[in-house]
């Protein structure tokens, strides 16, 4: 069910955190994630995180990404802000750099959004990227997300300001 041509999700595990710690502290993945992740991440807070982690929450997920051809941890994503009643939830993920353009990305997203809109039957995922990152709107594109909407000038990295575009999928839209 969690399994993808390239890809598998499955739980994180205690001996994920070091590769974790070593991919999220990279600046060139960290430009591109949004804030709240303190940087530098240390490895107490890293534990912290993965000790949050709870299985019983209702929708709440975070999935290590596994590459099939050799069940390499190579990245994570997860469901947020699960909102019932509305019946949305906002997704994210991250590989870390040597695993970038060979496809793993884009793979993770169709597991995980064919685990939310026929598992978790919700009927709306969105998420935010910022305008910079071009390879990750290239793959929310080609899973079939669209813009709904942007934030102009919303973020400063490396001396410019960026737009924050907010994309969507909904069920109806979901091959
Ligand atoms: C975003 C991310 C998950 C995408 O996963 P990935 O495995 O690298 O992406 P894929 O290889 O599946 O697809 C990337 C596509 O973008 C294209 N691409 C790469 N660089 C590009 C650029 N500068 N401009 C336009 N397209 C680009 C690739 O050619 C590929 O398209 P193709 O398969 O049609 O050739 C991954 O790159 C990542 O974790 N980046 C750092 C963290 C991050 O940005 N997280 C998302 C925050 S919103």
């Amino acid at each position: 069910m969690l399994q993808g041509k390239l890809v598998r999700l499955r739980a994180y595990d205690r001996k994920d955190i070091p590769k974790a710690l070593e991919y999220i502290n990279d600046a060139e993945v960290r430009k591109f994630l949004m804030p709240g992740i303190p940087f530098p991440l240390r490895m107490e807070d890293e534990i912290k995180w993965y000790e949050s982690l709870n299985p019983f929450s209702k929708g709440e997920y975070s999935f290590a990404i596994e590459r099939l051809e050799d069940n390499e941890y190579i990245g994570g994503c997860g469901i947020n802000h699960v909102d019932w009643k509305n019946s949305r939830a906002e997704v994210g993920i991250f590989l870390g750099k040597p695993f970038w353009n060979e496809g793993y990305g884009t793979d993770a997203m169709k597991v995980l959004l064919n685990f939310i809109f026929n598992e978790m039957n919700l009927n709306k995922i969105y998420l935010n990227v910022y305008s910079l990152n071009k390879r990750a709107i290239k793959s929310y594109e080609k899973v079939g997300f669209k813009v709904e909407g942007l934030l102009k000038q919303h973020i400063y990295r490396e001396g410019l300001y960026h737009d924050e575009i907010i994309m969507a999928i909904l069920k109806s839209e979901w091959k």
